[in-house]
Parts: structure tokens; sequence; C-alpha cells
């Protein structure tokens, strides 16, 4: 039967390298997965593929990019020590899933999904018809049942990947053997981190607040933040649920300073300025270990390299023997009776 014989349910995520994070990756998704390495077997790896679905045309900043997501991993508080971190490319495996999956996934399943026609809009300036773009969720759909993972930890965003990964998996399993389960989507609903412009955060954006901004950083971008633009002036009453501010607080400050802000600001008791420096100062108090193990990553240049090269080990046995099971489902190796007479000649 499909299921793995593991203690403990496995997890599988994955980020695309988009370089140095900022706060928004740090609540929607790592502050999750450092928990989740405790009581799962947890695979994390660097979707580098998917990277290039939308930057295809520039790829020189790859590598750099990979280290530096993979450095605020371990400085966030993922350990290496709980959880397999691999690079998806290192993984040819993942392709040769992703081929056979195509061959099953009907045209019309893609073109449903929301983020593909959204992408396309929003995306402009970039060339989105394209035949990998369109595979994405396919793409997707072999990283997530390579390793039978039973929960897949994203945000809300993704949950239609998670959903059409199942619908490939029940149709492989229909048309050959019941090879893959049929993973769920383990949303955890997180609180919204907007950026300093009150836009979504996004590095497109220049709106985020990176964590390994240094201190002064972090104050000028705070004391720059938009607040709720209905308060202009200091006397004027605010709505701390219109502000980015108090979006920062209720992550980083401790419950006393957030129930301060959230009475003082409607009463205009406190000022926008004060407040802010009061972010700050909870968001630097934060940052300052993060920072700490940064540094000691970076002076050994070779840590997250070998990090991945050990993960990218341990999944690559994961990734080989599914493969041997997926290949003789589908006949496209001759069956066990036959390979073992071959051998006795
Ligand atoms: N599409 C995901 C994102 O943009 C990244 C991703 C790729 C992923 N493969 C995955 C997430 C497999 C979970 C499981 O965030
Ligand atoms: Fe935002 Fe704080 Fe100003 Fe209220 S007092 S509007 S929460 S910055």
């Amino acid at each position: 039967m499909p299921e793995n014989t593991h203690s403990r349910p496995r997890i599988l995520s994955g980020m695309r390298p988009t370089g140095r994070l900022h706060l928004g990756h740090w609540v929607g998704a790592l502050q999750n997965w450092i928990k989740l390495q405790e009581q799962y077997e947890s695979y994390y790896f660097v979707a580098d593929w998917h990277a290039l679905t939308t930057h295809y045309a520039d790829t020189s900043e790859i590598q750099d990019n990979i280290r530096e997501m993979v450095t605020d991993w371990v400085a966030a508080g993922l350990d290496p020590k709980k959880a397999i971190f691999f690079v998806q490319s290192q993984l040819p495996e993942h392709a040769e899933l992703h081929l056979l999956f195509s061959m099953i996934t009907p045209l019309g399943w893609l073109e449903r999904v929301p983020t593909y026609k959204e992408q396309i809009e929003n995306l402009q300036g970039r060339d989105l018809h394209t035949y990998g773009f369109l595979g994405y969720p396919v793409l997707q759909a072999a990283d997530i049942l390579m390793y039978k993972a039973a929960y897949v930890p994203v945000g809300e965003d993704q949950v239609p990947h998670v959903e059409l990964t199942r619908e490939i998996a029940r149709r492989f399993n229909h048309f050959y053997e019941p090879v893959f389960p049929e993973p769920q989507a383990l949303l955890t609903p997180v609180p919204r981190l907007r950026g300093t412009d009150g836009r979504r955060m996004s590095k497109s954006y220049e709106n985020s607040i990176l964590l390994c901004d240094p201190p002064e950083e972090v104050n000028k971008k705070v004391l720059s933040m938009m607040t709720d633009p209905a308060r202009k002036r200091r006397t004027d009453p605010g709505d701390p649920d219109k502000c980015p501010v108090f979006d920062h607080h209720k992550v980083f400050s401790p419950p006393e300073v957030i129930e301060r802000v959230n009475r003082e600001c409607r009463t205009a008791e406190i000022g926008c300025v004060e407040c802010k420096k009061l972010m700050a100062q909870h968001l630097n108090r934060f940052l300052a270990p993060v920072q700490e193990r940064r540094k000691t990553i970076e002076q050994d240049p070779k840590y997250v390299w070998d990090v991945l090269e050990e993960g990218t080990q341990k999944a690559r046995s994961v990734a080989q023997e599914t493969m041997r099971e997926v290949r003789s489902a589908m006949n496209l190796i001759p069956a066990q009776g036959e390979l073992s007479e071959v051998g006795k000649d």
C-alpha cells in the first residue's frame, strides 16, 4: 500500500530561491516550518526549477539566491539536524516524474488553476506563455508525490496546487498501480503582514524588511512606514487594524505592548512616531539572534552547500525508490520476475 513506514508523518514544502528573506517569509512560512520540524519528518527544498518558470531569461543570480535563502533558513531556526534540506535541480528524478505526470494531466486542469491566469496578468513585461509555466503545478505535484508527503505546509494561495496534486495522484493510481497517497495542505492561519507601503510584502515592491537588515536600517524603514491613512494629525484617533505598523506589533511585540497600542492608538494617546519606535525596538530584539546566527554561518562559505549536499543525498534515496515503483507501475521497466530470470543466466 502507498504508505510510508516512518513513525512520524512526512511533510514537504518548497520555496523559490529569491535571495535574502523578508519578514513576510518568516510569518508566512518559516515560523511554521520551524515548529513543524519538531513533530514531522520534514523535507524542505529550494524550488530552483520553479523559479525558472518565471525568471528564465536571467539566471545569473540563482546560486547567490540559493545560498542567501538557505542561510536565512538556518539563521531563523530551521535545523539541518532535524529537517532535510535539498535543491530540486540536483534531483533529476523530479524532472522524470514531472514528464510522466505531464502525460496524464489534462490541459484543462492546468488552465483552470487560479494562479495561472493571475500571474500571466500580473507579471507583465515577462512572457509567461511558455510550456514550462503552464506546467508549474505539475512540477509541484512531482515534488510532493516523490516523497509521498502526507501534509504540505503552504499558504492559502498554494491550496489549488495541492488539490491538483491530489487529482494527479488519483489519476495515476487509477491508470496504473496505487503508488501515491493523496497529500493534504497543512494550513496555519497567519496574521497578515503588509509591507511598509501598505501593499502585500514582496521583494519586487521594495516594501519589505529583511531578516538581515541591521537595526539602523530597520529603524529607518519602520519610521517611513505607512500608517492608518485616516490618521492625519497627531490628535486624530487611529484604527490599528488599518495600519501595517500594528500588523508588525502583533507578530513581534509582547502582549502588553500590543494591548497598549491597540488602545492608545484609538484614543490618540500614542503618536505614530512613538508607536513605530516601540515596534522597531521589539523587531530588532527579535532579529538580533537571527543575525548573530547568520554571521556564524557566513564564516564558513561551505556550510550551506554541505548542508544541501547531505540533504540531497537523503532525498535522493527516497526519490530513487519512488521512481523504481513508478517505472514499474507504468511498465517502463521489465517486470520483477523477468529481471531475476535474466540475472540467473
Ligand atoms: N509553488 C510554491 C510557492 O511558490 C513553491 C513550491 C514548489 C512548493 N514546489 C512545492 C511548495 C512543493 C510546497 C510543495 O510557494
Ligand atoms: Fe499605526 Fe501605531 Fe499610528 Fe496607530 S499609532 S496608526 S498603530 S503607527
